[in-house]
């Protein structure tokens, strides 16, 4: 049972973790899979334009919850934190495992715990960000003293590999960060935003009716005009979140940018004037794991000793809806 509270109460990450299925297919992999079908594609075609290398695909038969389950684990041992204590699970996903129930109760059931709430959220790309936002105004308010925040994706599984202009684009996996209530921020500012007039230039149109899928159940994907809307978009919420946390661009030690492609990151953070050694890549390694990306990025520059505690860094989600946001943070 949550108690009341009457002192000012924030949210702080206690410990983060990831999972990568280990089949991992180099571009040359890719190109030569795709050759079979007669799909010409190159490894150089691929890191010019998105500075991906390599990417990871789980096997069939391996879900959103099975790569959860070990980022979830991996995060709770790093916070010194038991299972038992979570009081809020939420999966940021728009892969889940079924259409009902959520990834997060699935997750639930894994970890062997059960009574905290658990729903997915689904803001595709921008989905880790609002899943954090969401659990920190939980705790802030008292509704929760430690969530489970998960970004969980198997996008091979909505891939066209037909079309290569977007194939070559994504991967799998999970991250996944322990929240905790703390008299001191942990998270100094959030802010979301959505423009559904935007949906149709990044979306899964099909749907599941009367027993068979409707539409088309595959990845389609405008991508100069995501290009052009996430750079812009990027800015100016980054601009917004550093002004309600009272700091500047000079504070940041640390952008991690949703890993979609080398030229949007760069792009924002000239635009912050951050130097580019401030911004953690992991795209070149993982591809676009949609929801995953943002916390498999922390993980990764957290457990290589990269960002340090104490440390102020900057998350930023933009993807399908059209969704973005932003959450400042002292680590
Ligand atoms: N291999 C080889 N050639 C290719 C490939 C490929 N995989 N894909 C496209 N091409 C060809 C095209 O057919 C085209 O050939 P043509 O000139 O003979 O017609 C040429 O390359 C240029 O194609 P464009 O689509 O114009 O390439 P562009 O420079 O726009 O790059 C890309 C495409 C990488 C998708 C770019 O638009 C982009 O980065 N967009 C951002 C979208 C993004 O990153 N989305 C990720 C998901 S969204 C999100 O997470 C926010």
């Amino acid at each position: 049972m949550t108690k009341p509270h009457t002192t000012p109460r924030y949210s702080r990450i206690l410990g983060t973790g990831s999972f990568l299925p280990p089949k991992r297919l180099t571009n040359a992999d890719l190109a030569a899979q795709l050759a079979l079908d007669g799909i010409e594609t190159s490894d150089e075609w691929i890191v010019e334009r998105t500075g991906i290398r390599a990417r990871h695909f789980a096997e069939a038969g391996v879900n959103a919850s099975d790569l959860s389950l070990p980022a979830a684990r991996a995060a709770l041992e790093a916070a010194g934190v038991d299972a038992a204590e979570i009081d809020l699970i939420i999966v940021a996903t728009s892969t889940p495992d079924m259409v009902f129930p959520s990834t997060a109760c699935l997750l639930q059931q894994k970890l062997g715990i059960a009574g905290c709430a658990a729903f997915d959220v689904q803001a595709v790309c921008s989905g880790f960000v609002y899943a954090l936002t969401v659990a920190d105004s939980m705790i802030k308010t008292g509704a929760a003293s430690k969530a489970l925040v998960v970004g969980a994706e198997v996008f091979s599984r909505i891939l066209d590999f037909k079309d290569r202009t977007t194939c070559v684009l994504f991967g799998d996996g999970a991250g996944a960060v322990v929240l905790g209530a703390s008299d001191t921020p942990g998270i100094l500012a959030t802010e979301l935003h959505a423009d559904g007039r935007h949906a149709g230039i990044l979306c899964v149109p099909g749907t599941v009716s009367g027993g068979q899928i409707l539409g088309d159940p595959l990845l389609k994907m405008d991508g100069q005009a995501v290009f052009k809307l996430a750079v812009g978009v990027l800015d100016k919420v980054a601009r917004s979140v550093l002004e309600k946390a009272g700091r500047s661009e000079s504070d940041i030690d640390w952008l991690i940018p949703h890993q979609a492609n080398i030229r949007i990151m760069q792009g924002t953070a000239k635009k912050l004037k951050l130097s580019l050694d401030k911004v953690v890549v992991t795209v070149d390694q993982h591809g676009n794991t949609s929801a995953a990306s943002i916390p498999l990025a922390l993980d990764s520059a957290v457990r290589s000793g990269q960002i340090k505690p104490g440390e102020t860094v900057m998350l930023e989600g933009v993807g399908g809806g059209f969704t973005w946001g932003a959450v400042l943070l002292d680590l």
